[in-house]
């Protein structure tokens, strides 16, 4: 039999997405969907995931489901061809991760890189909730639970990605065999270029991060767009426009790199057929910073453009958007209660449907006499 293809990717609720996500994995997504070549497609707010660090913030999770949502729409993820649904509204994600956690030992997930710099970053001591801490295993189970193949993501989630994997194997050699495995093994898939996987800051630093007030939102107007770049970091020893200038580090050129095109050149600045020819023409002095962040702003409003328009309607037809995402959780959920009954069949705890059990059981209990 021919394996299905299933794409499952999601994020957590915790703000509005930003261009770090776009570069980083959104606009994969995108074009995973255009070029069709999958069987399903599911795309999730982690609400669940989202919560194991935010106890108390219930509003802020809350309105972040809506704005995630929203963004999905805005980038043009289109829900005839991808199941947008939420985690909470599928409880068997929840019930593969009771089953799954049995897979895992406590010093495997304290291994974890990218949990480990979750917890270093949230200054998380002794304060560390226990689900924060297992939410590898939480995630496997939002993978499993869809037989997924392949999990467009962030360099930084291919330890979780791994995780599953591995979780994947052991319940396939404990419970399965070759000819029959039980779950599916995913694959990440990553963006190709280096500089799309993570895009620091408006102010340089190594992160977009909402509480360093550094993104720019896929949300934001063109004025804020507009600000933000005017004021970003650069290269602070390129202080006169004839001083040669740095592009490695340069925040500006990082961006550029991520999301110019030639035809982006042709367009709003000839002078240069492509990017290395600019960066050129900056590292040898004469470029000023002025035209970089021109060029800059008019290539992000390119891309941002659209999707601002496409999230306007949205905004005004939240009931639509409600409706998308009541009909997601319906069929992610059909699809997530048909894997589960294979785990619970493998594990033995079917007993009230397994005809075979109650007739051995029968047989143990048979009067004797
Ligand atoms: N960990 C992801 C993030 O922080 C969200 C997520 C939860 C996810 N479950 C997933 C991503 C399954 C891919 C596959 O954004």
């Amino acid at each position: 039999m021919e394996k299905k293809r299933v794409i499952l990717t999601g994020d957590r609720p915790t703000g509005k997405l930003h261009i770090g996500h776009y570069a980083g994995s959104l606009k994969n997504r995108v074009k995973l969907m255009e070029e069709g070549n999958y069987d399903e497609f599911y795309v999730f707010i982690a609400d669940c995931q989202a919560l194991t660090d935010n106890v108390g913030k219930p509003q802020k999770i809350e309105d972040s489901v809506v704005d995630v949502a929203l963004d999905y729409l805005a980038i043009g993820l289109d829900p005839a061809r991808v199941t947008l649904f939420i985690q909470s509204q599928v409880p068997q994600m929840a019930e593969m991760a009771l089953y799954l956690a049995n897979f895992v030992t406590v010093a495997t997930l304290e291994r974890n890189p990218t949990l480990k710099e979750e917890i270093k970053a949230r200054g998380m001591d002794a304060s560390l909730p226990v689900g924060f801490f297992t939410y590898p295993v939480s995630q496997a189970a939002d993978i499993a639970c869809f037989d997924t193949t392949l999990v467009p993501a962030g360099e930084d989630q291919s330890p979780m990605v791994e995780q599953c994997r591995e979780i994947v194997r052991r319940v396939n050699a404990i419970y399965g065999s070759p000819e029959h495995p039980i779950l599916v093994e995913p694959e990440i898939l990553v963006p190709k270029q280096e500089f799309c996987r993570r895009l620091p800051g408006t102010d340089g630093r190594a992160k977009m991060s909402k509480s360093l007030n550094n993104c720019i939102y896929l949300s934001d107007s063109s004025k804020e767009v507009h600000d933000k770049v005017f004021s970003m970091f650069t290269d602070p020893t390129h202080l006169r426009k004839d001083d040669p200038g740095h592009t490695e580090n340069n925040p500006v050129f990082i961006y550029l790199a991520a999301f110019c095109t030639d035809e982006d050149f042709a367009r709003y600045l000839p002078q240069y057929r492509n990017l290395d020819e600019m960066k050129a023409h900056y590292e040898r002095g004469g470029l000023g910073d002025v035209t970089c962040k021109k060029f800059l702003f008019q290539v992000l409003e390119g891309i941002l453009a659209p999707i601002r328009e496409r999230r306007a309607y949205w905004e005004n037809h939240l009931d639509e958007v409600f409706t998308i995402l009541n009909e997601g959780c319906k069929r992610a959920e059909r699809k997530a209660a048909g894997v589960m009954d294979r785990l619970k069949s493998a594990l033995k705890v079917d007993y009230l449907t397994n005809e075979a059990y109650k007739a051995a059981q029968r047989a143990r209990y048979e009067r004797k006499d």
